[in-house]
């Protein structure tokens, strides 16, 4: 890293700028996805999510739905929901409105107006039902609080599980499995492998709003660590990497050109991508030894019919 008192890199996110500039200095440039979701970002994924080619939410809604009665008849009375990202509000509504007395709901996010903002919404729907956010990063070592009564019962929906590497499953699970307790349970939504004529289109959808959504990457990057991306000279590109059984999304650079970012230079030649996530698709066995290697088993589970996503309940295990 450079001098502090660098005057072109002061008053700059140092992470943000170390992770960029590290990123872009790697053989096959890449950016960490987690920078996707400025405000901007994050409102083109919710559009993502009603696109029709984006399959998973309303697929996962769906599964949700239909087995709401079963999920809540396993899961029991006084369930304390905890919950990874609180930004999947109808799919938390299905869930509390099943459950027999639920004694909370913990929602965890990095970004704090958000969460509180979701725990206000909450609290106001759910009069009597003890509303505790905690702001913190998902794969830190949280804890509960301590005047927490009731099962915990941690949520993470949406796949999300698909955009870490294996290394990060495995920390997520353990952090996951230390947090929750020896009762412990947990309800993932989890996207299944399927033929690229589906995923595919999934991340390319015919409006280009993936594309904004990819793009919407330098745009950050310009403004935050004074940049000067050309926007106009990068192609969204969503590619099915088949051993890896994962769609990559990758920045596609259409000439030869450079960059300066916070006065670093970066070349790109015409056809380099920048690779800038990974969204793995599962095949539940091979999950299942990630579960066991990170102390859950596999308790029930639940599919659409054409089998595209599956609702998974794991409980703690030695
Ligand atoms: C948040 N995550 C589960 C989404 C996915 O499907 O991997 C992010 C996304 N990227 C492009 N479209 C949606």
């Amino acid at each position: 890293m450079d001098d502090v008192f660098d005057p072109a890199t002061r008053g700059l996110d140092r992470k943000f700028l170390e992770d960029v500039w590290r990123g872009l200095s790697a053989p096959q440039k890449t950016l960490p996805c987690e920078y996707l979701y400025d405000e901007t970002g994050s409102n083109l994924f919710e559009q993502i999510t009603e696109l029709p080619e984006y399959y998973p939410t309303r697929t996962e809604i769906g599964i949700l739905t239909n087995h709401a009665a079963e999920i809540a008849a396993a899961l029991g009375p006084n369930i304390v929901l905890v919950e990874y990202g609180a930004g999947a509000s109808t799919k938390t509504r299905i869930l509390l409105d099943a459950l027999t007395d639920p004694a909370g709901y913990i929602p965890i996010d990095v970004s704090e107006d958000f969460l509180l903002q979701t725990a206000d919404q909450l609290r106001a729907e759910y009069p009597g039902l003890p509303v505790t956010p905690m702001v913190g990063n998902f794969m830190a070592d949280l804890q509960l609080p301590s005047d927490v009564t009731g099962k915990a019962v941690g949520f993470f929906p949406g796949s999300t599980l698909g955009n870490l590497s294996d290394d990060e499953i495995h920390r997520f699970m353990r952090q996951a499995r230390h947090l929750l307790g020896a009762d412990g349970r947990f309800v993932l939504g989890i996207d299944l492998r399927k033929s690229p004529d589906i995923l595919v289109p999934a991340y390319d959808d015919a409006a280009g709003v993936t594309a904004d959504f990819n793009l919407n990457l330098l745009t950050r990057i310009n403004r935050d660590l004074n940049a000067n991306f050309d926007r106009a000279g990068f192609a969204h590109r969503a590619l099915w990497n088949d051993s890896a059984s994962r769609i990559e999304m990758h920045l596609l650079s259409l000439k030869d050109q450079s960059v300066e970012i916070a006065g670093r230079q970066f070349d790109f030649s015409e056809g380099e991508t920048i690779h800038t996530e990974n969204s793995r698709k599962f095949d539940l066995d091979q999950l299942r030894q990630h579960f066991t290697a990170a102390g859950w088993a596999l308790e029930l589970k639940w599919l659409d019919p054409s089998a595209y996503f599956a609702v998974l309940l794991l409980r703690a295990a030695d």
